[in-house]
């Protein structure tokens, strides 16, 4: 892959992909890491006089503009933090992108509305995704894709642009992809893989592509009990997905999987829910698991004890809910202190890790790409990769 700072940009028109895909409550952003992520390449761009014009999504909106969706915010906080003016078109491939992108002198910031807001950008029919990316196009002599989270996406701003300009990788995507491919490729010893989220069925591949490749994988989160179940034991109203059952079993079989050997069990799923730690042998019958118990996190430190590589996917418990955080907190602690290469992968662990307030520094890397780094470990052809790498 040809890399962005390899590249000649003075005077020239960007098109910058990034992932500025940020979690909002209320119009509010509540955690900014993958607007921080997408700096540097922007502000380098800019201080080396391009004039730079990028493209983003925000969440999932229906192919029409929906103000719910709006980068505004995301505009606003760029500027923020990058300390000079961004200006945030109206539209994507509109009247407002066109004269926004006339109008952009050499070291601007041009931030274009929301991609998602063309149907064209995710469509399956390449004709469609094709006419966008003309446009898209048509606004820059080269692109650059730093949209790591995205990579996975066969979208008109991630894959079929790249295909009609001179292209780069931004130097997020090169690190994820440096460093994803050192978990790949021989990892140092002991390999341990911690795995949490609610369901078994979005991490089955994942799975089935890492079990022989690890010592040990850890299972918390929402997907233990579907494990614990497939064990025998009774999981009371806790989330459970009875069609993954004999999967969970045959997986069991690797000798591998280590399991949570006490949950924080509470009446509903509310902050406010009565709760207490439980065995997981007496889960009671109207009480769900919401997270992983003192002694599991115990358990879970003492496997990663040592380890000298270690992946971690998936929060262990609801850890937005105070009484159901400390699993989350114990198990990214115990990752936290080890000496080895230590990586998370993206989505709601990197959110957790900076809710809970732990330093990310202690971590190797932090990935931004939840989907995209679990696929990436599934060993699948990324389109957003493959195109670059031509
Ligand atoms: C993500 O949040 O993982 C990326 O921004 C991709 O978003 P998507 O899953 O909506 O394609």
């Amino acid at each position: 892959m040809r890399l962005a700072e390899d590249l000649e940009v003075k005077g020239k028109r960007v098109l910058v992909r990034s992932d500025l895909n940020v979690p909002l409550e209320d119009g509010a952003i509540t955690d900014d890491g993958r607007i921080r992520a997408s700096l540097p390449l922007i502000r380098s761009l800019a201080e080396q006089g391009a004039r730079v014009i990028v493209t983003a999504h925000l969440g999932r909106p229906k192919g029409a503009p929906d103000p719910k969706y709006s980068l505004a915010p995301v505009a606003k906080r760029l500027e923020e933090l990058l300390g000079r003016p961004v200006r945030l078109a109206r539209d994507v491939a509109g009247p407002d992108a066109h004269s926004s992108v006339e109008d952009l002198r050499d070291g601007g910031v041009l931030l274009l509305e929301n991609v998602r807001f063309e149907a064209a950008e995710t469509s399956k029919d390449d004709a469609e995704r094709g006419a966008l990316a003309d446009t898209l196009a048509s606004f820059a002599d080269v692109y650059v894709d730093d949209a790591f989270g995205a990579v996975h996406r066969k979208h008109a701003s991630v894959y079929d642009v790249a295909q009609r300009l001179p292209h780069a990788a931004g130097p997020l995507v090169a690190a994820e992809v440096e460093v994803l491919g050192r978990l790949e490729k021989d990892p140092e010893r002991p390999y341990v893989v911690v795995l949490g989220g609610s369901k078994v069925s979005d991490k089955i591949k994942v799975i089935d592509a890492l079990l022989p490749k690890v010592d040990a994988l850890l299972v918390g989160g929402g997907m233990c009990f579907t494990f614990l179940k497939a064990q025998g034991y009774g999981v009371g109203s806790s989330l459970l997905e009875e069609e993954m059952l004999d999967q969970c079993r045959t997986l069991l079989e690797s000798g591998k999987i280590v399991l949570p050997v006490d949950v924080v069990a509470a009446g509903a799923f509310s902050a406010d829910a009565d709760h207490d730690v439980v065995p997981v042998s007496e889960i009671p019958p109207d009480r769900m698991g919401l997270d992983i118990g003192p002694e599991s996190v115990t358990l879970f430190a003492a496997r990663l004890e040592g380890a000298k590589t270690v992946f971690w996917n998936g929060p262990m418990g609801v850890f937005e809910m105070a009484p159901y955080a400390a699993g989350t907190k114990g198990v990214a602690e115990a990752i936290a202190s080890l000496h080895g290469l230590t990586v998370v992968g993206g989505g709601d662990s990197a959110a957790a890790v900076r809710a809970l307030g732990i330093d990310e520094s202690r971590f190797t890397h932090i990935s931004t790409g939840g989907g995209a780094s679990l696929e990436h470990l599934e060993g699948k052809v990324l389109p957003g990769l493959s195109v670059l790498e031509d």
